[in-house]
């Protein structure tokens, strides 16, 4: 048998099949469930995505109104959940930590639920937790989930206690719907590899979760916002962007391990964001944001020629949940509201088909060595 070859980042191994979400990096083209994700995500309500990636169909208005009536009503978070959030608060820990925390507090109250009925429990409770635990962070209470909203505008309403206008609604759900799958990044490997130990959901999610948080993954938009204040006006983006570079910084928001063209994402995004600003929001912020895209195109094709580093999914993820009025501490944990959709439907895929994901590694270490003991060592 020849020996197996080492993939650094396991870069170009198919570790699953799927039928949820087909990440073209070549073309930069992105499928969800067999739809263009450009045809689904301005249009779809959060629910629809949800339905279509767990049953693989879009629903009919009676299906999705159920589906909307299972969601809400499991919106709310039991005591231990809210206590944990409070002790959380008070020891400043960031918005993503506890969701982590939290989430993983909700197994106290599913005891032996089926995964269908935890992965409603844990789709419907995450904006409720992250809501809650923002506002507890500023010192307010809790808001009391509205069932009568749909997922995003519940959310958004959680925040504050201002009913969103429709087109703040619509910029949340195209921003959710956008981010809800895509094939097998780091998080949702995470959730396969746990579920596939015939795991549970909660555990799955709360790995899922923990991969994230990184900066290489889902926690880039902050950052990236960062980088466009820290500019400030049209005429500084060059001289900062390059002194990054110079120091060896990556630009945050630019650059994706399989897209090698831009990021769909970033399209449907853009024009969201575009839509979302043009109505209300800072439209100097957005064009200097365009500005700085460009220039740091440019100079990515200079420092990385024949790299092909684009703009990836968090830049414009950034200015979108700026201009919805959410604080940058959210965008990580917004991103898991949406991926739970994609998280919990790839753990049902992995457990109607499974095998225990159990890769090999390439051993480099001594053979040889004696075992010394304790008091003979130096
Ligand atoms: N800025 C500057 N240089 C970069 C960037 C960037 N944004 N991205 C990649 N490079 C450089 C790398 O340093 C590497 O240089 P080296 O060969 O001298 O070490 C070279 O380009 C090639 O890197 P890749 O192999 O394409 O990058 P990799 O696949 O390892 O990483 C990643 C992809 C992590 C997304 C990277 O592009 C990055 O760090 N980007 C910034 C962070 C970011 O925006 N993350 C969000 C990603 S989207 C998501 O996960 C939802």
């Amino acid at each position: 048998m020849s020996t197996p070859t080492f993939h650094p980042g396991l870069e170009g191994i198919i570790a699953a099949e799927t039928r949820l979400s087909h990440v073209d990096g070549e073309a930069g083209r992105l499928i969800i469930a067999g739809y263009a994700l450009e045809d689904v995500a301005p249009h779809a309500s959060f629910e629809e995505v949800v339905f279509l990636l767990w049953q693989d169909r879009l629903p009919t208005a009676a299906e999705l109104e159920q589906l909307r009536q299972a969601l809400a009503a499991r919106r709310a978070l039991p005591e231990p959940t809210l206590t944990l959030l409070r002790a959380a608060a008070a020891a400043g820990l960031p918005a993503m930590d506890a969701l982590r925390l939290a989430i993983d507090s909700l197994a106290i109250s599913l005891g032996a639920a089926d995964l269908q009925e935890q992965a409603l429990r844990l789709v419907a409770a995450a904006p409720t937790i992250v809501a809650a635990y923002w506002r507890l962070r500023q010192g307010l209470p809790p808001l009391a989930p509205t069932a009568t909203l749909s997922h995003a505008a519940n959310y958004l309403f959680m925040l504050d206690g201002v009913a969103p206008s429709a087109e703040r609604v619509r910029a949340l759900e195209t921003y959710l719907n956008t981010v809800a799958d895509h094939g097998l990044n780091a998080s949702t490997f995470t959730a396969r590899v746990i579920i596939s130990t015939a795991s549970d959901l909660v555990s799955a999610i709360t790995g899922a979760i923990g991969a994230l948080k990184g900066p290489l993954h889902g926690g880039a938009p902050g950052p990236a916002l960062e980088t466009v204040f820290e500019i400030g006006t049209p005429e500084r983006a060059e001289a900062v962007l390059r002194a990054k570079l110079a120091a060896g910084e990556r630009l945050m928001g630019f650059g994706h391990r399989v897209y090698r063209v831009r990021d769909p994402r970033a399209d449907v995004l853009q024009a969201a964001a575009e839509r979302l600003y043009a109505t209300a929001g800072d439209q100097q912020l957005y064009a200097l944001a365009r500005h700085i895209e460009n220039v740091a195109l440019a100079l990515l094709a200079e420092h990385k020629p024949g790299r092909r580093l684009q703009t990836n999914v968090e830049f414009y993820t950034a200015l979108l949940l700026h201009g919805l009025g959410l604080d940058q501490e959210l965008f990580s944990p917004t991103f898991a509201v949406s991926r739970l959709a994609g998280w919990t439907a790839h753990c049902f895929e992995q457990h109607a088909h499974n095998r225990i994901i159990r890769p090999a590694s390439a051993y480099v270490g001594p053979q040889d060595r004696r075992w010394t003991p304790l008091e003979a060592r130096g």
